[in-house]
């Protein structure tokens, strides 16, 4: 776990509480305007199209299915870690870091091989 992460971990645990509260606030996301401002914001350029991640300096991680919790996107959004960089709220605004997340909730992410007809001849 990198400083980035202990700290962001740290700060969502501090949280505590309120973050249930928080989540009931955040509207449902709506993946359909998520795949818009995803590929206008240009997550996809490092991201991949299908979230299935992608090699930088630093290895962009997959997002297709995140088990991040929208709170947590939003964190990694504002802060750009490393060689990601930081999007503030007159760019991107929290209710697009919403649509965003369902919008990566909603993309399949890798298959088994087991289900890859091409695979299985
Ligand atoms: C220039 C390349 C680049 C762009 C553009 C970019 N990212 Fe990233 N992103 C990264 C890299 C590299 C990391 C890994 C950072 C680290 O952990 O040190 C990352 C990490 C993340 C993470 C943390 C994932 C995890 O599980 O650790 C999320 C979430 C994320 N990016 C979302 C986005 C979204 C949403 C956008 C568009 C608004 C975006 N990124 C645009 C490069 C990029």
């Amino acid at each position: 776990m990198n400083g980035f992460r202990r700290r962001l971990a740290v700060a969502l645990l501090t949280l505590g509480a309120s973050n249930a509260v928080w989540s009931q606030n955040v509207p449902a996301g709506d993946a359909v305007n998520g795949k818009r401002v995803y590929l206008v914001a240009g997550c996809y350029t490092c991201h991949g199209r299908a979230g299935q991640g992608g090699a930088m300096n630093y290895p962009a991680p997959a997002l297709a299915q995140t088990q991040l919790p929208v709170e947590a996107l939003k964190a990694f959004v504002r802060a750009g870690p490393n060689d990601m960089p930081a999007y503030v709220e007159s760019q991107l605004s929290d209710k697009d870091v919403a649509d965003i997340h369902a919008f990566l909730r909603s993309l399949p992410g890798r298959l088994p091989a087991k289900n890859i007809p091409l695979l299985n001849q």
